[in-house]
């Protein structure tokens, strides 16, 4: 199997100011993120609002540059790339959004927002993109006539289906999806799922695929990372993660669904109490400690380097 994404050490910081007569202070986005990908497969990434999931798409998508790590698509030093390399490595990987009408101008038809990336990108002639496109169209389960419609005369889960075909116009080797179910109706969440599920297989796709929904990251992924305040708490393939989840907080996580089983319900751990801390004032050590049921002072005092027990890697100095 082919690796085409591979992230080491990956870290963001922002600089936040705070006002004309204070210093700006750093905030730790992501803080050392690693992780490998191959062709066909999902990795989900997963945390509450504000662990940095965006961050690191747009790390990954190229949109920023991290500040420190390596990130490498395709076998290609991505980290730093020069303005060609980067426009290369951008075809690689695309991105879709939560919210495609974002993404999607009102006053261009679907035709012609599938055919741009034809246009900047290839030679094509018009008749080529124009059939490119219908395919596409079809493929996403829409029709070719739909070419000539507006965004807005579409529902929710066909603008998706819209976003994800113009994602793939260029046949990339990766998509990102951030959180691209989170905003339609539950029916129409599994027939996008599917449907991305169907491209991936078809198109050997690697997926990156951000969701704070523990039950459609079990649906899609094949590995998970959990973050919490921008650090990697445990990563595993997604049966082992699921089935034996080890850090306190991915246990938490998982206490949180919503379930109608009351035997299952008697052994859960308790969920999540305590206030998320500022990621621009983050606790010492352990970040996840002040939540903590096992917290102790060694957590405060050291940082919990990610060690591999059972199949995962998990930043926990008590998980086993
Ligand atoms: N451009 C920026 N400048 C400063 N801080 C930022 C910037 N972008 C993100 N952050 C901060 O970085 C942290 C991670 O944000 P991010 O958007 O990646 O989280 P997320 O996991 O995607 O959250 P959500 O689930 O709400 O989408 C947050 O504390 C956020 O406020
Ligand atoms: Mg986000």
């Amino acid at each position: 199997m082919s690796r085409v994404l591979e992230a080491d050490a990956l870290g963001k910081i922002y600089q936040v100011s705070r006002g004309l007569f204070r210093a700006a202070r750093p905030l730790h986005a992501v803080d050392g993120v690693s992780f490998t990908l191959d062709a066909g497969r999902t990795l989900a990434i997963v945390g509450e609002s504000g662990c940095g999931k965006s961050t690191l798409a747009r790390q990954v998508t190229l949109i920023e540059t991290p500040s420190s790590g390596r990130l490498l698509i395709d076998g290609k030093d991505a980290t730093a790339p020069t303005p060609a390399e980067r426009k290369a490595l951008r075809r690689a990987v695309q991105m879709v959004f939560q919210n495609p009408y974002g993404s999607l101008n009102p006053r261009r038809t679907i035709g012609a927002a599938l055919a741009e990336p034809l246009v900047i990108n290839t030679d094509l002639t018009r008749a080529d993109r124009d059939a490119a496109v219908a395919a596409m169209l079809s493929r996403v389960g829409l029709r070719p006539e739909h070419a000539e419609r507006y965004p807005h005369m579409f529902s929710g889960g066909q603008r998706q289906r819209i976003a994800i075909a113009r994602a793939l116009m260029l046949r990339p080797r990766i998509l990102v999806a951030d959180e691209p179910v989170s905003a339609l109706d539950v029916s129409v969440q599994a027939q996008v799922l599917n449907l991305l599920m169907d491209l991936q297989e078809d198109m050997g796709l690697a997926m990156v695929f951000i969701s704070h929904d523990l039950g459609v990251v079990r649906f899609v992924a094949d590995e998970v990372l959990v973050m919490y305040l921008g650090r990697p708490v445990e990563q595993a393939p997604a049966a082992t993660l699921f089935d034996t989840p080890r850090h306190p907080y991915t246990r938490a996580l998982l206490a949180a669904r919503p379930k109608i089983d009351a035997g299952e319900r008697a052994h859960r751990p308790p969920p999540l109490t305590g206030e998320l801390p500022s990621p621009l004032n983050p606790p010492s050590g352990c970040v996840f400690r002040t939540r903590c049921p096992l917290a102790t002072d060694r957590c405060a005092a050291e940082r919990p380097a990610s060690r591999a027990i059972g199949g995962a890697m998990v930043a926990c100095h008590f998980a086993d």
